[in-house]
């Protein structure tokens, strides 16, 4: 549709692509994508490589004692020079859609000033590979790697210019990769950003404060939104989405109490992140427990807001019980769990002692994400969904634990069928599910520590080990 793309590469092959890329529209209308997630910062390496400039995550982990072990991202999985035997192990696997991330430093490397050909070039070239082999990009524009001018001069997503920035930003990636992306995703869990980075202090900024992550949450949903306008305002071709996080809260008891807490909990999690981008305005309960802490948009940018999504992403891994008291049984995960902020909520998690836990400490309760996307579909009605991560991060102390990888396996098969369970039997339009991931990678402040691969890798040995949840993927697929 477009006329002029002048950062885009000529292609050496693009009949091909052109070709692959249509067929591939065709199939993907009609068929479920398996795919596999990954981000920019957590895989690529080459940081100070191909013109890239610096971002909040680069300075963060250069901080003495915010990373488990002092690792950086600098080599991770050095994908920016290993993508193509990357891609080959996705067409291996028989995955049908990846969502890779596009790092906003690498197109736009001090943030807001002018684009950098060698970063394009990358994604365009990875793009292109991805087609060459039947994948469909679903690539997403913000996982996390803020340009540092974005932090430093702008304060960041407390400040609306950020937003603004990463509209324009976006609208660069339009222009570059349009022509063969056809879903879109504008920011990976803004949750993660506000609350985190916000309100926990873990992430960088590093604030501790309980009300800046309103703020922050604010400017991360006008910046999807002002990106979503860019997007349909040019007359691209596609979709454009947002992968928000959610694990499914179910209430301790039967009682009203422990089921409007988990409700609660539900509504102050995604609801938080989706319902501005469906209906215009925040949830019923955050209003009401809020007030007026909670921003407001202005009529003007209700209208841009309202509607800006063609689909949702939902990445889950867990599920934990809510309750409006103190649970008498079971392990109390502390007031209000996953960190003071959540206060406000005025909701108790826990977790059932019996169920299995992963080494990140999150426990596996496939029921979860059945009852979670029923609870989407429910909410947001004519909305398609799309499980954009799903995965587990395994104990791995070697290879041959690696191989054998029994935990993942069980996983993996136990959530895809869950994942199904939610469109065959609950009639729940999922339209496809992405495992996060393919590589063991970055796992932000725990560093390599965490092991979500289906297949093994190390910044000191960047061999690419299968693992046996590798093969289980593989068959999940082909059985489709
Ligand atoms: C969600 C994040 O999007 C991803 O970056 C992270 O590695 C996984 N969860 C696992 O924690």
């Amino acid at each position: 549709k477009r006329g002029s793309m002048p950062m885009r590469r000529p292609h050496s092959n693009l009949n091909v692509i052109c070709l692959k890329l249509s067929e591939g529209w065709t199939a993907m209308k009609n068929e479920f994508v398996w795919g596999v997630s990954s981000s920019a910062f957590q895989i690529e390496g080459a940081t100070s490589e191909g013109g890239r400039g610096l971002s909040t995550w680069d300075v963060y982990t250069r901080t003495p004692g915010k990373i488990l072990n002092g690792d950086t991202a600098d080599i991770a999985c050095d994908h920016y020079h290993r993508y193509r035997e990357d891609v080959k192990l996705m067409a291996e696997l028989g995955v049908t859609g990846y969502r890779f991330s596009i790092a906003w430093p690498r197109i736009v490397p001090d943030g807001v000033g002018a684009p950098n050909p060698a970063g394009i070039a990358f994604y365009s070239d990875l793009i292109d590979t991805l087609l060459e082999y039947g994948i469909q990009p679903y690539p997403t524009l913000y996982h996390w790697d803020l340009p540092v001018i974005n932090q430093f001069v702008a304060d960041g997503w407390l400040s609306r210019q950020t937003a603004e920035a990463f509209a324009r930003y976006a609208g660069i990636c339009f222009e570059a990769f349009g022509d063969r992306v056809r879903h879109w995703i504008t920011l990976n869990e803004s949750w993660c950003s506000a609350v985190i980075g916000y309100g926990l202090g873990a992430f960088p900024p590093g604030r501790r404060d309980s009300e800046q992550p309103y703020l922050a949450a604010h400017n991360l949903l006008l910046a999807h939104a002002m990106a979503a306008r860019t997007f349909r305002e040019g007359g691209f071709d596609g979709q454009i989405g947002i992968a928000n996080n959610c694990d499914w809260r179910e209430p301790l008891t039967g009682a009203e109490a422990d089921r409007q807490a988990a409700e609660r909990a539900l509504q102050f999690f995604y609801g938080w992140f989706t319902d501005p981008l469906v209906f215009g305005e925040y949830p019923e309960m955050m209003r009401e427990k809020l007030g007026c802490r909670l921003p407001e948009f202005t009529s003007d940018e209700r209208k841009f807001v309202a509607g800006s999504v063609d689909f949702l992403g939902l990445n889950h891994y867990t599920t934990l019980y809510a309750s409006a008291e103190p649970p008498a049984v079971g392990c109390d995960i502390g007031p209000n769990g996953n960190g003071g902020m959540i206060a406000d909520q005025d909701v108790f998690l826990s977790v059932d002692p019996a169920w299995v836990q992963t080494d990140m400490v999150w426990s596996i309760v496939p029921w979860g994400l059945r009852k979670m996307l029923n609870w989407v579909g429910e909410r947001y009605p004519g909305i398609p969904v799309y499980v954009t991560e799903n995965g587990c991060s395994c104990p791995e102390p070697d290879v041959e634990s690696a191989l054998n990888d029994t935990m993942r396996q069980e996983y993996l098969k136990a959530y895809t069928a869950s994942c199904l369970a939610a469109r065959d039997e609950d009639g729940v339009d999922v339209r496809g599910y992405f495992c996060w991931t393919l590589l063991d990678n970055f796992e932000w402040t725990s560093g390599y520590a965490r092991h979500f691969g289906l297949v093994r890798c190390t910044p000191s040995d960047l061999t690419r080990i299968r693992k046996g949840g590798f093969r289980t993927y593989r068959d999940i697929i082909a059985a489709n």
